[in-house]
C-alpha cells in the first residue's frame, strides 16, 4: 500500500472530484496503521544523543539528550523510559536528571555503591520539583515532551550518567545496543548506536564552543501498529446543507461486546462508573459505550457558507473516563488549508513535509485555556471554528469536497465514515461551473499517469 502515500496521490487531492479520491484515501487509511512511516511526517523521528563530557579513572560521564523531532507526536504522561544493553560490565555510579528503576545486584561492591548494577538498565525522568543538586538542563519533566511543532523548547529532555567498570578513551569504551523507547508504550522502534561527529556546546556568552569527547547517536520511529492494533480515533460529519450527520463507522475501535468482555465500556450514568473509575490503573482506557468505541471522536461540521469565505467548526469528544489528553494536537488534510484565514481557539501551524503541497495543518490547544481535553464528561470536549478563504477555481460543497481527507489526534490516524454516507447537497444547488464529467476524466488521466493501477 506504499502508493497511498506517494506525494503523486497527494497532489490529485487537489482536484475537486473527490470520490474517487476519498475511496483511495479511505482503502489507505485502512491499511496506514501498518506502515512505520508516516506520509505527513516522513522524517519524524527521536534522536537520542550520548556526549562524552569527561573520562573517570573507570569509565565516562555522559549527558544524554532526547530530541523530538517528530511534527506532531509528543510523549504524555508517565512519560518516556528508555533501556538499553551495556556491551560489556558497565555500573551507573550516579546519575543526575533521570533515575533507573531498579538497581540490580550491587552486591560485588563494597563500601560506594553504584546507582544500577543491572545489564539492561532502565531509565525514567525525574518528577517536576526534584531537588536542585539532582537536576540537570531540560530535566525533570515527568517524561513528558512536546513535539517539535507545538513547542520545540520542550522537545527535548536529558539526563547524565556516570559509568564506571567502562572503556577510558574513545578506542576502548564500548556503545550500549538494544535500545528500547517506551513512551509509555510500545511503538517506537530503534536502530544501533552510531558514533557521530563530537557535538559542538557554546558558551552563554557565545565567546568559546567547547565539545563533547565523544558523542553516538541513536534513531528510533514510530509505527502507529507497533503501538495499538486498533485505531483510537474516529471522525464524524455535518453540514448547514443537509440534516444528516453522519456518525463515526460502527466498531471504528472495537465492537460493544457484553458476553465476552463485560465492563469493556461504562454507560455515562452507571452507578458503576464511579467505582471503576477510581479503580481502574492510570493509562487503562475506559470508555463510554457508544456505537464505535473509540475513545476520541473528532467532528466536523460545515457551518457556514459566505461569499469569499466558509466556516468550520471542529468539536473534539473524549469518552476516555481514564484519561485527560494534555497537549493533545489534530493534524488535518484538507485543500482549502493553504487558505485558512482563521482558526478561533486553537493555535494553527501548515504543515508541509513535501515542500510544496500545504494541505495539512496542524491545530492544538491554547495554553490555559483548552490545551487539557479532560476526561469523559460534561468538560470532556473542546472546539473550535476555522474560518477558509475560497479558492473559485477549486470551491465546491458538491461530493464532500469540504470534508477532511484525513485527521490525526496525538499523531494517530483517525477512523472516516465511508465517503458514500457523506451528507449529499440538496438537488438543486448541484450547479458549478466544470462539468463532473470533465473532473471525473481528468482525474482518470491523473491516476493512471501516476501508475497507482
Ligand atoms: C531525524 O530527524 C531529524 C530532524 O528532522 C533529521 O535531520 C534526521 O535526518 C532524522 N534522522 C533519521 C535517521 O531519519
Ligand atoms: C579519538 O580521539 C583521538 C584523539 O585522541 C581522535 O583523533 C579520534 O578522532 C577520536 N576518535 C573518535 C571516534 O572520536
Ligand atoms: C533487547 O531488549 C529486549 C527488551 O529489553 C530484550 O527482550 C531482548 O532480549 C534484548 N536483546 C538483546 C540481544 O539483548
Ligand atoms: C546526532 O544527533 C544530533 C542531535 O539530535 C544531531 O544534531 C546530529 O545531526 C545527529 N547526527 C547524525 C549523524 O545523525
Ligand atoms: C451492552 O450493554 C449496554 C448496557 O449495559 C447496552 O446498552 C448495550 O446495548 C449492550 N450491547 C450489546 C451489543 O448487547
Ligand atoms: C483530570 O483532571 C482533573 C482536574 O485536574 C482531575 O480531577 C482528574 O482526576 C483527572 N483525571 C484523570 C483520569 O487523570
Ligand atoms: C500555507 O498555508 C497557510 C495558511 O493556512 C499560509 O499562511 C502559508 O503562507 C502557506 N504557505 C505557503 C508556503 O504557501
Ligand atoms: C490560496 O492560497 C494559494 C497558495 O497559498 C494562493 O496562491 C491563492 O491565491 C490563495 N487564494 C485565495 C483566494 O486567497
Ligand atoms: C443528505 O445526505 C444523505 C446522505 O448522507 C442523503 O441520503 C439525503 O438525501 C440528503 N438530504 C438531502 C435533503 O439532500
Ligand atoms: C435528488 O435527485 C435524485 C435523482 O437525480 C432523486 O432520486 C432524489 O430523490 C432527489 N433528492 C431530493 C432530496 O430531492
Amino acid at each position: 500500500m506504499g502508493f497511498c502515500f506517494s506525494p503523486a496521490s497527494r497532489s490529485v487531492s487537489m482536484f475537486p472530484n473527490v470520490s474517487v479520491l476519498l475511496v483511495l484515501l479511505l482503502s489507505c487509511s485502512f491499511f496506514a496503521s501498518t506502515e512505520a512511516y508516516d506520509a505527513l511526517d516522513p522524517n519524524g523521528n527521536i534522536t537520542i544523543k550520548w556526549d562524552i563530557m569527561s573520562w573517570t579513572p573507570d569509565g565516562y560521564v555522559a549527558v544524554v539528550t532526547i530530541f523530538n523531532f517528530q511534527q506532531y507526536r509528543h510523549i504524555q504522561a508517565p512519560g518516556w523510559s528508555l533501556g538499553w544493553t551495556w556491551a560489556k560490565k558497565e555500573v551507573i555510579w550516579s546519575m543526575s536528571g533521570g533515575q533507573t528503576i531498579e538497581q540490580g545486584d550491587c552486591s560485588r561492591y563494597k563500601g560506594n555503591i553504584p546507582h544500577c548494577c543491572k545489564r539492561n538498565p532502565t531509565v525514567v525522568d525525574l518528577l517536576p520539583g526534584t531537588p536542585y543538586n539532582l537536576q540537570i538542563a531540560n530535566c525533570c519533566k515527568g517524561g513528558v515532551i512536546s513535539s517539535w511543532v507545538q513547542d520545540p523548547a520542550n522537545a527535548v529532555s536529558a539526563f547524565q550518567l556516570s559509568v564506571g567498570s567502562a572503556g577510558t578513551t574513545n578506542k576502548t569504551v564500548r556503545l550500549p545496543k538494544n535500545f528500547t523507547l517506551k513512551a509509555p508504550g510500545p511503538g517506537y522502534t530503534c536502530g544501533p548506536a552510531k558514533i557521530v561527529k563530537p557535538t559542538k556546546f557554546a558558551t552563554p556568552d557565545k565567546r568559546r564552543v567547547t565539545q563533547a569527547l565523544m558523542t553516538w547517536n541513536v534513531t528510533c520511529t514510530y509505527s502507529q501498529f507497533l503501538a495499538q492494533k486498533t485505531p483510537t480515533c474516529c471522525v464524524s460529519l455535518s453540514s448547514f446543507y443537509n440534516d444528516t450527520v453522519v456518525s463515526c463507522p460502527t466498531c471504528a475501535c472495537g465492537c460493544q461486546n457484553n458476553a465476552t468482555m463485560p465492563g469493556s465500556c461504562v454507560e455515562p450514568n452507571s452507578p458503576y462508573l464511579a467505582s471503576v473509575v477510581s479503580n481502574a490503573g492510570r493509562n487503562n482506557p475506559l470508555v463510554r459505550c457508544t456505537s464505535h468505541m473509540c475513545p476520541i471522536r473528532v467532528h466536523w461540521h460545515i457551518k457556514l457558507n459566505y461569499k469569499e469565505y466558509w466556516r468550520v467548526k471542529v468539536t473534539i469528544t473524549n469518552f476516555n473516563y481514564n484519561m485527560n489528553y494534555s497537549q493533545w494536537n489534530l493534524v488535518a488534510q484538507h485543500p482549502n488549508f493553504d487558505n485558512l484565514t482563521q482558526s478561533f481557539s486553537f493555535y494553527h501551524e501548515p504543515l508541509m513535509p513535501y515542500g510544496t503541497i500545504n494541505d495539512t495543518a496542524m491545530l492544538w490547544g491554547i495554553k490555559f485555556y483548552n490545551d487539557l481535553l479532560m476526561e469523559a464528561g460534561p468538560s470532556g470536549n473542546v472546539q473550535s471554528e476555522l474560518l477558509f478563504r475560497k479558492d473559485a477555481s477549486t470551491f465546491t460543497f458538491e461530493k464532500g469536497w469540504a470534508f477532511p481527507r484525513r485527521i490525526y489526534f496525538n499523531g494517530d490516524n483517525c477512523v472516516m465514515p465511508p465517503p458514500d454516507a457523506y451528507p449529499w447537497l440538496p438537488n438543486a444547488s448541484i450547479r458549478w461551473g466544470v462539468s463532473r464529467f470533465s473532473l471525473g476524466l481528468i482525474l482518470l488521466v491523473l491516476v493512471l499517469h501516476s501508475g497507482l493501477f
